[in-house]
C-alpha cells in the first residue's frame, strides 16, 4: 500500500513539472512573440584595435529583419531579411570577422569619403591652391584615399526612437587626413524602421572650404551574399542620362542620354541583359561602373532606383537627396575574396547603388559643387527599402 503511495505521488510530481514548465514554455514563446514584433537595437563587442574598440550595432525592426552596423568603417555588415515564402538570406556581401573588414577589400558596406568615387590625377584645385592626394586606383584617387573614412573607428550612440531605432557615428577628420584640408566634422545616422527602410542621413561642417562626397558601398545580392551572381536581378534607373567616362574611369565633360544605350534602365531589364555589349562605355566599365544623373533632383528625397529579383521576391528601392547614383555591378570582383557563408565572392556577385555627386565634380566646374564652406552645413539622405513582391512592380 504504501509503495503504490509514493508511486502515485511521484507520477503526481512528474505531471505537475511537466505541467508548469509547459507553461513556462508558453510564456516564453510570447515572450520571444513580444520581442520579435518589437524594434530593439543591441551593442556587442566585435574587436579590438590599437585605436580601440569595435562595436557591433544589431537593429531588429520588429518585422523579422535585422541590419548589423560596425562602428569601424561605419560599415553597414548585414541585413537579414525573408524571401516571399518567408526564408531569410543575409542580402549583403561581407566578411564574419573583423580582420575582413580591417585586410584589403573592396569597400563592403563602407562609408566612403571624404570624397567617394574618382578624383582626376589624384588633385584639385580649390581656393587658388593645389591639393594633393594618394593616387590609389592608377593615376587617380578613389574612394577618399587609402586612408579613407572606411579605414577609420567612429563614435557610435545607440538611438531608440518611436518610430525608428537606429544608430549615430561620429567623426572628426583632422585637418590634411589623406590631403584633404579643413577639420571636417562628420555625422551619419542609420535608422531603421517595421517598413523596412533603412535611412542613412549625413552632416559635416568645416572650418575650411573643402569637397565632400559622401556615399554607402553596400553591395548586395538579393538571392543572399555568397549565392550566385546578380545579373538575372532585375533594375529600374530613374535617370535620362549618365556620366561617359575615359578608360580610367574619369567623367568626360558632357553627360549623356541613356536612350538608345545600354545604359537605358528607365524601363526594367536585367542586369545581365547588356552587360557584356560590344560598347565603348560598357567596355571601359568592364560592365556598369558609371554615374546616373538621377531625375527629379532638388525635390527633397525622390526615387533613384528599384531592383527586383524573381526566384526570392525580394524588391529593393532607392530613394535619396542625392544628384547621382554610381550603379557598379561588381566587375573587379574576383573570387579572391571569401564572405560570411564561406563562398568566393566571384564577378558580379553583388551590385552596388552608390548615391552622391558626380565623380571628379572638384576637377569639373560645370558639374554641380561639392565644396563645403565654413558655416554651411553638408546634408544628404538616402533610404534603402526592402521588402518582397510576387510580380515586378
Ligand atoms: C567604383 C569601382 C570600384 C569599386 C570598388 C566603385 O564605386 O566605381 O570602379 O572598383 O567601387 O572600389
Amino acid at each position: 500500500m504504501k509503495g503504490i503511495g509514493w508511486k502515485k505521488r511521484l507520477v503526481c510530481l512528474l505531471l505537475a513539472l511537466f505541467v508548469l514548465s509547459w507553461g513556462g514554455g508558453c510564456r516564453r514563446n510570447e515572450n520571444q512573440q513580444t520581442s520579435m514584433n518589437k524594434m530593439s537595437v543591441e551593442e556587442s563587442h566585435f574587436g579590438i584595435l590599437p585605436e580601440g574598440e569595435v562595436k557591433v550595432y544589431s537593429l531588429r525592426n520588429g518585422q523579422g529583419q535585422k541590419v548589423v552596423i560596425s562602428s569601424y568603417g561605419a560599415t553597414l555588415m548585414r541585413w537579414i531579411v525573408p524571401d516571399k515564402e518567408g526564408r531569410m538570406e543575409d542580402v549583403l556581401l561581407g566578411f564574419n570577422d573583423l580582420s575582413g573588414y580591417t585586410g584589403n577589400h573592396p569597400y563592403f558596406g563602407s562609408l566612403v569619403g571624404r570624397y567617394a568615387n574618382r578624383i582626376a590625377g589624384g588633385s584639385f584645385p580649390l581656393a587658388g591652391e593645389t591639393y594633393t592626394l594618394a593616387r590609389n586606383n592608377g593615376p587617380n584617387a578613389l574612394h577618399g584615399g587609402p586612408g579613407g573614412f572606411h579605414r577609420k573607428l567612429w563614435d557610435a550612440q545607440v538611438i531608440k526612437g518611436e518610430e525608428s531605432v537606429g544608430v549615430l557615428l561620429k567623426r572628426l577628420s583632422p585637418d590634411g587626413e589623406e590631403g584633404y584640408p579643413g577639420n571636417l566634422q562628420v555625422e551619419v545616422v542609420y535608422r531603421f524602421n517595421q517598413a523596412g527602410e533603412l535611412s542613412i542621413s549625413y552632416t559635416a561642417t568645416t572650418d575650411r572650404p573643402t569637397p565632400v562626397n559622401l556615399t554607402n558601398h553596400a553591395y548586395f545580392n538579393l538571392k543572399g551574399e555568397g549565392k550566385g551572381d546578380i545579373l538575372e536581378h532585375y533594375l529600374r534607373i530613374y535617370a535620362e542620362r549618365f556620366t561617359p567616362v575615359d578608360s580610367t574611369l574619369i567623367p568626360l565633360e558632357d553627360h549623356r542620354q541613356v536612350e538608345g544605350t545600354p545604359f537605358d534602365f528607365r524601363n526594367w531589364h536585367a542586369i545581365g541583359e547588356r552587360v557584356n555589349a560590344e560598347e565603348e562605355q560598357i567596355i571601359r566599365g568592364k560592365g556598369y561602373d558609371h554615374n546616373f544623373v538621377l531625375n527629379n533632383q532638388d525635390t527633397g528625397l525622390f526615387l533613384a532606383a528599384q531592383v527586383w529579383e524573381p526566384v526570392s521576391g525580394r524588391l529593393l528601392e532607392v530613394r535619396t537627396t542625392q544628384p547621382g547614383m554610381q550603379f557598379y555591378c561588381g566587375n573587379f570582383l574576383d573570387g579572391k575574396l571569401t564572405g560570411k557563408r564561406g563562398k568566393s565572392y566571384e564577378k558580379r556577385s553583388g551590385f552596388c547603388l552608390e548615391t552622391q555627386h558626380f565623380p571628379d565634380s572638384p576637377n569639373h566646374p560645370t558639374f554641380p559643387s561639392t565644396v563645403l564652406r565654413p558655416g554651411d552645413v553638408f546634408r544628404s539622405q538616402t533610404i534603402y527599402t526592402l521588402k518582397t513582391s510576387e510580380k515586378r512592380p
